[in-house]
């Protein structure tokens, strides 16, 4: 596996690899687990070569101490990658992505405004400035990105359509512990007890997904999981939202594939969710 910190040693990679093959991108911000391993395996599947993104994009966090507190394992990160049998480790230093005088921001209007959108500011423009600049720097024919974040893929594809980028989004589902719990970076800061209560999220999810397939109503289906995911020891939930699988509307009544959305602060780890919920 090479090892790549400069956008010249990306390019003349990219160009030698396109001449003869396709090449697939799977963007990450490293502290890489079975998740990331997930996109690396549908990548190898896709394409001939793949190169793996590894840059804390600073302009995403919308608060500071997300960013600070933020892990970093790239030792760990580079063997996990060696052994998945990458070809090469894209890990940019930040004036190789941000330059001096960078004065460009990537905004996609509408998705963003609901949901992760509407509690984080800023937050998707930085996923689309830095998406954006992904695509131009590695010249991949794919990307991967997991349902895990089901919004910013939807960004993303928005992107790539309205731009006319020459890059094919692939989606790749979510992968879980076998108690339910998506894998996160941010697991690894849940203290033992709040580990314990994490999965009330998901199996609060998935009752009220079934409710909901049964012919309730989504309104009170929600509120009660709502009440259940706090009475199992989660501080706070910041939204459980039936919508739109395609398009992200607010769904009232469940007459079209949908896809139930969570955010919920457990200590102080924010986590996020969602499943797709089909219609009754
Ligand atoms: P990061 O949170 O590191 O996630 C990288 C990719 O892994 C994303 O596409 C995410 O959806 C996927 N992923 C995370 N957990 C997953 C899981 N449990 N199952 C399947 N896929 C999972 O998302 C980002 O980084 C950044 O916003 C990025 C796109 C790299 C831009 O900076």
């Amino acid at each position: 596996m090479q090892t790549f910190t400069q956008l010249s040693e990306m390019r003349a990679a990219a160009a030698r690899w396109r001449a003869s093959g396709t090449l697939a991108v799977v963007p990450t911000m490293g502290a890489l687990h079975a998740g990331h391993l997930s996109l690396v395996e549908a990548a190898k599947a896709r394409a001939d070569r793949v190169v793996a993104w590894i840059f804390v994009n600073p302009k995403q966090f919308d608060n500071p101490e997300d960013l600070v507190n933020y892990p970093n394992h790239m030792a760990a990160d580079t063997a996990k990658l060696a052994a998945a049998g990458v070809d090469a480790l894209y890990a940019p230093a930040l004036d190789q992505v941000y330059p001096e005088g960078f004065a460009t921001k990537v905004s996609v209007t509408g998705l963003t405004d609901m949901l992760c959108g509407a509690h984080r500011p800023g937050h998707f423009d930085g996923v689309a400035t830095v998406v954006t600049k992904i695509f131009t720097q590695t010249q991949a024919d794919f990307a991967m990105f997991g349902e895990k974040d089901y919004q910013q893929l939807q960004v993303v594809k928005r992107l790539v359509t309205d731009l006319n980028l020459p890059i094919e989004i692939v989606p790749c589902a979510t992968v879980r512990e076998e108690d339910g719990l998506a894998l996160s970076s941010r697991n690894e800061r849940l203290a033992p007890k709040d580990r314990a209560i994490a999965p009330a999220l998901n199996a609060a999810m998935r009752r009220a997904a079934s409710r909901m397939q049964a012919g309730e109503a989504p309104g009170p289906v929600l509120a009660r999981a709502v009440q259940e995911i706090e009475a199992a020891g989660y501080r706070s939930v910041e939204y459980l939202e039936l919508r739109a699988a395609d398009g992200l509307t607010l769904m009232p009544t469940l007459d079209r594939p949908a896809r139930l959305f969570a955010a919920a602060h457990l200590g102080p780890v924010r986590l996020i969710d969602n499943i797709a919920v089909g219609p009754a």
